[in-house]
């Protein structure tokens, strides 16, 4: 699916992974995480193989340009979201949670009851953007990061 929104007075399009040149943005937008230092977020050959291989990848765009992604799968009838990530600079225009509800849609369409991650206790932007996207956050029992979990 692919779909195109005014959203913060940007034009913004979303779509699934589906050619070579949308895998290329996506290693970008990769690349681009990998050189956030703050975010001290790495990513392995394996991520990058496992990703290709068995994600769901759905980027976003402003004006062409990816800005975006969130990735996850299936696994029985629970959707695992592996990551969400939106370049700094286009932060906090909802686009972050614009692919969330794609996110969603599809999660429904292939079936999934419920949808979950997992997020640092320290990641205030996440556990803002997992809350305002309905889900119920847990935390764990040494209490360094919450599930956040949604049922479908
Ligand atoms: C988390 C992230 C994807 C959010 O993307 P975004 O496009 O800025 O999110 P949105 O604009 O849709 O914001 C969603 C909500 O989070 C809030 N939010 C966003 N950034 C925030 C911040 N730094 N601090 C507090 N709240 C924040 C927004 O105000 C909004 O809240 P509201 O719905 O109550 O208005 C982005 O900050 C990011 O890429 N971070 C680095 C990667 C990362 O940590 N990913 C998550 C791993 S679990």
């Amino acid at each position: 699916m692919n779909t195109t929104e005014s959203i913060s007075g940007l034009e913004l399009k979303i779509l699934d992974v589906k050619n070579k040149q949308q895998l290329e943005d996506y290693f970008y937008l990769l690349e681009r995480q990998k050189e956030e230092q703050a975010s001290g977020f790495e990513i392995s050959e394996d991520y990058y193989n496992y990703s290709v291989l068995y994600e769901h990848i759905i980027l976003a765009y402003v004006n062409d340009v990816p800005v975006g992604y969130t990735s996850g799968s299936k696994e029985n009838k629970t959707f695992y979201v592996s990551m969400t990530y939106v370049v700094p600079e286009y932060r906090k225009n909802g686009i972050g949670r614009k692919l969330k509800e794609r996110q969603e849609e599809l999660a429904k369409r292939l079936g999934a009851e419920s949808i979950e991650t997992t997020v640092s206790k320290d990641n205030e932007a996440s556990l803002r953007l997992q809350e305002s996207s309905g889900f119920k956050l847990f935390p764990d029992s040494l209490r360094v990061s919450y599930k956040a979990v949604k049922k479908l």
